[in-house]
């Protein structure tokens, strides 16, 4: 069937600092075809357009957009992504970066029109939607596959197997953090964010409750959130802070604390890290990954970005350009390996012809464990709508019946 051809829904933030970068490159060494870009209106797509560091990574690269570049900014088309998908030929891919209550519909739309599916996390947001999306990709031979991309952090890689091989004991107890930049209560956020669609916790604490599961093969079973609000320089208002505690089906428990609330001068890019501690018969042991100070600091005279400072810790293990032996720069890190192994996918299932063989090729992939597909990660929806539920009852425990895949409150 060849390469594919990709079409991004949403143009913010995440697709400038690792989508568009990673599909650029996987274009230039030939793994997918054209790449097309849909967004509300046109400003998203002008900046990822007319990007200084896009353009210098990838020249002479371009997307095709969806509205055209010469729309004006104040025309909205919020169902524009519906045309955009039926221009694909069938069983090519659509890659979903839209704000998280909008993943549901565009799915939907992807799949009932043939079309193969990347999605960000979280995936959707009841566990109701992901088994209809389970089934009709199925029945169809479609991938879908969710972008945790912590999963492929080397680090995340070997605790698995190290977990796995025994070297740890049981998962008892754990702390996660993760708080992202203060700037980001001005961004696009403000608009979407709100307390009545998503909070830190679902937004980011995330993919530490995946990534505990991920590397240990239990699944969370309860949860309890509480946050804080406040509002965005917009007037909306939304959850800025919450503290989540997660039991896991053995009893283990994972605290976890998330904010949109970084220091804008701080010197890292947000605060993040993971620690785990663990039973054996004899003994106890701990896993600690301090994901803040990577061992690289600098202190410079002209600041790199906005926001505008002039002391960073390097992040060189999510995304970065680098220079490499080929044309700009090249994407490395945990973000471009995880849409690596996911277009994979994409293309491995039509390089199948035998229907039944496609079907195992993706019962393989659910079984792998190693890409979050709808089959393997649904433990992420279920403890997600809890915690929705339970961060507006101001921390009620709310907890997942596995067997009748039902939320009960305690
Ligand atoms: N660490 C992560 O895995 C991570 C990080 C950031 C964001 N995300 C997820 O990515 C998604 C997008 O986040 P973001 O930070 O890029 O948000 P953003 O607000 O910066 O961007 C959202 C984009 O969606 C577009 N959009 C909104 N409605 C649309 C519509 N009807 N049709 C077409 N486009 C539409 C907007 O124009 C905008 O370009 C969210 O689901 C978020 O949870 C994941």
């Amino acid at each position: 069937m060849g390469v594919k051809n990709i079409l991004i829904l949403g143009g913010g933030m995440i697709v400038y600092d690792q989508i568009l970068p990673s599909l650029y490159h996987l274009q230039r060494i030939g793994a997918i075809g054209q790449i097309s870009i849909c967004a509300r209106h046109t400003t998203p797509l002008k900046t990822l357009h007319d990007s200084p560091i896009i353009k210098e990574a990838f020249p002479n690269q371009s997307f095709v957009p969806f509205p055209s570049l010469n729309t004006p900014e104040e025309e909205y088309y919020p169902e524009l992504y519906k045309d955009a998908i039926k221009s694909l030929p069938p069983r090519q891919c659509v890659f979903i970066a839209l704000p998280d209550h909008l993943h549901y519909p565009a799915i939907m739309e992807a799949l009932n029109h043939e079309q193969h599916v990347i999605c960000v996390k979280p995936l959707v947001q009841t566990y109701k939607q992901l088994v209809e999306i389970e089934k009709i990709s199925k029945e169809k031979k479609l991938f879908v596959g969710v972008e945790y991309h912590k999963r492929f952090d080397i680090r995340s890689l070997l605790a698995r197997k190290h977990y796995r091989d025994g070297l740890f004991g049981e998962f008892v107890i754990g702390e996660a953090k993760m708080i992202e930049p203060y700037y980001y209560r001005h961004s696009n956020f403000q608009n979407w964010f709100t307390y009545d669609i998503s909070d830190p916790f679902t937004y980011v604490g995330c993919h530490y409750v995946d990534l505990v599961s991920f590397i240990t093969g239990l699944k969370p079973v309860a949860v309890s959130v509480i946050g804080i609000k406040k509002p965005y320089s917009n007037g909306n208002i939304g959850y800025m802070w919450s503290h989540g505690r997660v039991t896991y089906e053995n009893g283990g428990i994972l605290s976890v604390i998330n904010g949109l609330g970084y220091p804008d001068m701080g010197g890292g890019s947000n605060q993040q890290g993971l620690e785990m501690y663990f039973e054996s018969k004899n003994s106890t042991s701990i896993l600690r990954h301090d994901d803040q100070f990577r061992g690289v600091s600098y202190s410079i005279k002209e600041e790199l970005t906005e926001p505008r400072k002039k002391f960073y810790t390097i992040n060189t293990d999510y995304f970065r350009l680098v220079p490499w032996n080929g044309p700009g720069l090249k994407p490395v890190g945990y973000g471009y390996t995880s849409i690596e192994e996911l277009v994979k996918c994409v293309n491995k299932i039509d390089t199948i012809e035998d229907e039944q063989e496609q079907l195992e090729e993706l019962e393989n992939i659910d079984k792998q464990g190693i890409i979050a597909t709808p089959k393997n990660a649904y433990y992420n929806e279920l403890i997600n709508e809890c915690a929705r539920l339970s961060i507006q009852e101001n921390g009620k425990t709310y907890f997942v019946d596995y067997k009748s895949k039902n939320i009960l409150k305690k």
